[in-house]
């Protein structure tokens, strides 16, 4: 049996593609679901748009510290692997759930293979930067996205015969969805379509830590971000940590909330940007490809805008996804709002350039994947 652990967000659009190709392959898996993300708007939206099964296991550990966190889904995972020791462990990504999972595993002598492995920001203050260097360390097989993350895996002590450049899943699954994006109403629905053009419009995430934990630099933000919605509409699926930081800090007042999205015709009268729930994958992908600039401090959104040719401005002092900067759309330009400002309008005047597409970035990765595991494990999966 082989276990694909799936934890938040970024994760499953990752797990979808290696679940299809797995789905083939014959080789019987079950998809663990650590429940880091629980609701419906950050989880379960996502097994539904990316037809995933409902999860074989739930450990349900839900939000905490790092360390609860990292610590319940150990206990849990540890719980299940005890009872159905799995011949081979599938982890994803950067989050918790994935240095949990893997730390797990390897103890347990399970072999584990990390999919996205070798990405390094080179900046420890990032949670996730702890989460990629100890997952990689402890992974048997590992599995990059580009030649950049084989050298930093090399680098680390990394022999050779464990990596694998493969090519990114998460692209896989963009492909795979683009066209049922074509058919979401999002647009429409956010009042960005009149007369059956697309009005211009920008989009913004923005989640992590050093962005919104802290009350002076979110409201820097927050405060250059209406001066570039004064030029083009802003329109932001906000994350709950970050919903949950404008609300303590009281800096709610920067955005027009709309909780329930229905604002056709009313963008010119609109003050500030525009603060939404969190979307589903399929609308989220509409509304990318569509937009005339993302802003976003999320790794995956560099990636997904590169191949969809959208321009993407990363609020970021490091990107642990430098191929986006050398061959797709990506800028990084840090967090000094008059930079931002400056960047923004500089993309707003230009007329779009032709995009790069990364070698293996080319919807078969999951399908590579699966190929070498099937190699070393297929007689012994049952
Ligand atoms: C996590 C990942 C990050 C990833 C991000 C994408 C780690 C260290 N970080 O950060 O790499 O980019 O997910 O979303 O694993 N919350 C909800 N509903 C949910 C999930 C979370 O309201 O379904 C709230 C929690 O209560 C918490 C906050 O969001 O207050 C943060 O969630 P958490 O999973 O701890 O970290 P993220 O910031 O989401």
């Amino acid at each position: 049996m082989i276990y694909l652990v799936a934890g938040a967000r970024p994760n499953f659009m990752k797990v979808a593609a290696v679940a299809k190709d797995l789905d083939k392959s014959g080789m019987p898996y079950k998809i663990v679901h650590t429940g880091q993300h629980y609701d419906t708007e950050m989880s379960g939206s996502f097994f539904q748009d990316l037809d995933l099964p409902v999860p074989h296991i739930h450990l349900g550990v839900g939000s905490g510290t790092h360390a609860e966190q990292t610590g319940k889904v150990m206990m849990a995972f540890e719980k299940v692997c005890l009872n159905e020791r799995p011949r081979l462990v599938i982890v994803v990504g950067d989050v918790n759930s994935t240095v949990a999972c893997a730390l797990v595993s390897a103890k347990m002598q399970i072999p584990v293979a990390h999919v996205e492995a070798g990405l390094r920001s080179f900046d420890r203050s990032m949670p996730e930067e702890i989460n990629r260097l100890l997952t990689d360390q402890i992974s048997d097989l590992l599995f990059t996205t580009c030649a950049d993350a084989d050298e930093n895996l090399k680098r680390e002590g990394i022999p050779d015969d464990r990596i694998f450049f493969v090519g990114n899943v998460m692209i896989d699954t963009l492909y795979r969805y683009l066209e049922f994006a074509g058919e979401s109403d999002a647009l429409q629905r956010l009042g960005l379509l009149q007369g059956g053009r697309v009005r211009p419009y920008a989009l913004l995430t923005l989640h992590r830590p050093s962005n919104v934990d802290e009350r002076t630099q979110l409201e820097r933000l927050l405060e250059v971000l209406n001066r570039i919605h004064r030029k083009i509409p802003l329109v932001f699926p906000a994350h709950p940590r970050t919903v949950k930081q404008m609300k303590e800090f009281d800096l709610i007042s920067y955005v027009t909330y709309a909780e329930d999205v229905s604002i056709p015709d009313a963008w010119d009268s609109l003050r500030h940007l525009l603060m939404i729930p969190p979307m589903g994958y399929i609308d989220f992908l509409s509304l990318m490809a569509k937009a005339k600039l993302v802003l976003t401090d999320s790794g995956g959104i560099q990636e997904e805008t590169t191949i969809l040719g959208v321009p993407c401005l990363t609020l970021r002092e490091n990107t642990e996804r430098p191929i986006t900067l050398k061959q797709g759309t990506n800028r990084l330009v840090g967090r000094d709002p008059e930079v931002i400002f400056h960047e923004a309008s500089k993309v707003l005047e230009e007329k779009r350039g032709k995009t790069g597409m990364p070698k293996f970035w080319d919807g078969r990765a999951a399908e590579r994947i699966v190929k070498i595991l099937a190699a070393r494990f297929k007689t012994e999966i049952a």
